[in-house]
């Protein structure tokens, strides 16, 4: 039956999502018939047929809500722009908002352009941006200097150089005491020491999330203090 599994969804990934899809409905109906199933896709079956999509784009499965509190706990709300890589759903979006950061001050890029569109009705106060992480310009964000990013790229599908490009771009857009927030379902920091050295950069683990499928692990990463 595994192997039967496997070979389907190799062979035709999209029918398997739709088909994992209906028997996800009809469990959600049978427990709560009425609203959320008139408003489309739930957000773990829109994160999977995006990640059928584009696996290495989307990078992995919608994060709960554990790892979203993880992820966005130390963010003062009074801070100033919060600038989000990949909000996807916009599960840590929400938990942003959760902090008391105002819709107003949240940049959000995205680069799935139907996760972007999505974004924009959800948020209309956010910012959003259709474009890579690695492309953002200060004048793409109006000149406002974030003082706190949070990520849910998958920098570990990604090449040394364009992480590189990620991690040099957002803290040029930033304020000198800015702090990036990644998650990883890797052992160790996602962003290599030779690229954290270049830039002058350091990391410290904030949170292991059992409590996630899969689990994972926050860095802080910003820059270190002259010597
Ligand atoms: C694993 S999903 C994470 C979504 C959400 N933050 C979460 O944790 O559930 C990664 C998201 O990053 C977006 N993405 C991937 N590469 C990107 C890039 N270079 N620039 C901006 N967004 C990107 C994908 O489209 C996807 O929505």
């Amino acid at each position: 039956m595994k192997l039967k599994l496997k070979q389907d969804i190799a062979r035709r990934p999209r029918e398997v999502v739709n088909k994992l899809a209906n028997a996800v409905r009809r469990e959600i109906g049978r427990h709560s018939p009425s609203a959320r199933l008139r408003k489309g896709p739930p957000e773990a079956l829109l994160g999977l047929r995006r990640l059928v999509a584009n696996p290495r784009q989307f990078g992995g499965f919608v994060s709960g809500p554990a790892l979203a509190a993880a992820i966005t706990r130390e963010v003062d709300p009074a801070a100033g722009p919060v600038l989000e890589l990949g909000p996807g759903t916009g599960v840590f979006t929400r938990a942003l908002l959760a902090r008391g950061v105002a819709e107003h001050d949240l940049i959000l890029v995205e680069a799935d352009p139907l996760l972007a569109a999505r974004l924009r009705t959800t948020f209309p106060g956010a910012l959003v941006l259709t474009c890579k992480a690695a492309s953002v310009t200060p004048q793409m964000l109006g000149n406002r200097r974030p003082a706190a990013v949070i990520s849910g790229l998958p920098l570990l599908n990604f090449p040394g150089h364009e992480v590189e490009k990620i991690v040099a771009t957002a803290f040029g857009l930033c304020t000198s005491d800015a702090v990036l927030y990644q998650f990883t379902y890797g052992p160790r920091c996602p962003v290599r020491s030779d690229i954290m050295a270049r830039h002058g950069l350091t990391a410290q683990r904030t949170a292991r999330v059992w409590r996630n499928v899969p689990p994972a692990t926050v860095y802080r990463i910003n820059r270190r203090a002259p010597d």
